[in-house]
């Protein structure tokens, strides 16, 4: 969602006749976009913040730069002005959730910052963007109560492959331990006709693959007279001409229904991948996390899609060491992993954060604790995949053709389930393509295997 963010607004800034430069120091604005998702996340921005304090600061807030570069000295000692030493000195903007999070203080920590604006906001960007080019010194973009979206004329994109696309911003549900519907604000969906056009836009441009994006995309709520359901906007979406994989990414389980099954099971081209973060196997920490589920409620919805006539990967996210987790609970979230029997997982220690409602929750966990329970989780999922990716040798897939390694014949793309596969063709393979392969190995994150032409090709040959 991040790197989407940031790809829409590059296209603001392109379509403002800026150009992106190779190099930072070539560069007149800077945007940093942030998140604060965990405590990590949050502090590297300020050492990155750090890394950008001109070196000829002297007073802080006392600097002006024009659009024409020229540098505008009030205050400023009048050699340093002359000197020309700021000419170069970029606008800086520190944009999403960190910037919500700290709004006006990033100026306090950082005077070399001109531009602090949460996602919720950055329809205003164009705007915003604009006061900085007329001289205006500090701006910010800080509202979260909104019911707009964020849609640009121009998205610069970085996936030559695969076509992010928000149908849903901002997130209504308030699971204790996350910041998110205080840096996004509420869910706002996007018009159905509008989601359908972009996709439309995206397959004339040559995309094959969209992913649609959400904080929790099955929440999709047509606000149009169409009222499409989710499952409805994916069945749609999957009928543009030229698009052949739809994806979508995050499902919360408490809106996740058979429809969206449904609609896997029908059509070849929805990509037969779930990803359904559970956080937690315990009832009790689940409650404590506000999740709106029980382990029951969510391992019936495991279950039906493993009832499903195709076989959908599922993929999840999950939090250790919530405060209150006992040795017991954690144990539910290990036997969780081997019911549930995903894909993938990524997983995190708890991470205090601002505003949440568990900051202020009792039986805090010890770091080493939590460090202790993520390495036991992470073994146990790795012996998972290791053997469910193992079942796969000798199985057909179909990938995109999405890179080329350094080896000879060696090419890497994505099935439908979103497996990575790394594997041989003796042919020169195009990127974009489409391939059918074999698989012949397995890892716990990967499957090696070998192109189906090139076994066509040999059979022929020999
Ligand atoms: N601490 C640790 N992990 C978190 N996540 C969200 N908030 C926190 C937090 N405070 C994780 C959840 C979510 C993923 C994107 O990040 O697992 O699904
Ligand atoms: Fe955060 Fe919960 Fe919303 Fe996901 S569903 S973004 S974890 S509040």
């Amino acid at each position: 969602m991040n790197e989407h963010d940031s790809e829409k607004v590059a296209g603001v800034l392109l379509a403002r006749g800026y150009k992106q430069v190779e190099r930072l120091d070539a560069a007149d604005v800077v945007l940093y976009n942030t998140c604060s998702i965990r405590e990590k996340a949050a502090q590297k921005v300020f050492s990155r913040l750090g890394e950008l304090r001109p070196a000829d600061w002297t007073r802080p807030g006392s600097v002006r730069i024009q659009p024409d570069r020229e540098v505008i000295s009030q205050g400023l000692e009048p050699h340093e002005a002359a000197a020309g030493r700021l000419k170069d000195r970029p606008i800086i903007g520190v944009l999403g959730c960190l910037a919500q999070q700290e709004g006006e203080g990033i100026f306090e920590r950082a005077p070399w910052v001109s531009l602090v604006c949460g996602s919720a906001s950055y329809r205003k960007l164009p705007q915003l963007i604009e006061e900085l080019e007329t001289g205006k010194r500090r701006v910010t973009g800080l509202e979260t109560e909104t019911d707009e979206t964020f849609e640009t004329e121009i998205t610069r994109r970085d996936n030559p492959w695969r076509a992010y696309l928000t149908i849903i911003e901002g997130c209504d549900k308030a699971c204790s331990y996350c910041v998110v519907p205080f840096t996004r604000g509420p869910e706002r969906s996007r018009s159905s006709a509008s989601v359908l056009q972009e996709v439309r836009q995206l397959a004339d441009a040559g995309y094959t693959e969209v992913q649609l994006l959400g904080q929790t995309v099955n929440s999709y709520a047509d606000p149009s007279g169409r009222k499409m359901r989710f499952s409805d906007l994916l069945l749609a979406v999957a009928e543009v001409p030229g698009i052949r994989r739809v994806r979508f990414t995050t499902s919360h389980p408490r809106d996740f229904g058979n429809d969206i099954v449904q609609a896997i099971e029908a059509v070849p081209a929805i990509c037969e991948h779930v990803h359904l973060p559970v956080q937690s196997g315990s009832t009790a920490v689940l409650k404590a996390m506000a999740r709106t589920y029980t382990r029951s409620e969510y391992l019936e919805k495991i279950a039906m899609m493993r009832a499903a006539k195709r076989e959908i990967s599922i993929t999840t996210d999950i939090i250790v060491g919530f405060p209150g987790e006992t040795e017991k609970d954690f144990e539910e979230t290990l036997s969780l992993l081997d019911a549930a029997q995903y894909d993938g997982a990524f997983s995190f220690k708890y991470s205090p954060r601002p505003n949440t409602p568990s900051l202020k929750m009792q039986d805090v966990i010890p770091e080493e604790e939590k460090s202790r329970r993520l390495a036991i989780l992470i073994e146990r999922q790795r012996e998972i995949q290791r053997a469910r990716n193992e079942k796969l040798v000798g199985k057909g897939f179909e990938v995109l053709v999405e890179g080329k390694s350094r080896r000879e014949n060696q090419w890497s793309g994505h099935t439908s389930s979103n497996r990575v596969v790394n594997f041989t063709s003796q042919r020169e393979e195009s990127l974009g393509d489409y391939v059918q392969v074999k698989v012949t190995g397995a890892t716990p994150n990967s499957l090696i295997a070998i192109s189906e032409r090139h076994r066509d090709f040999s059979l022929r040959t020999e």
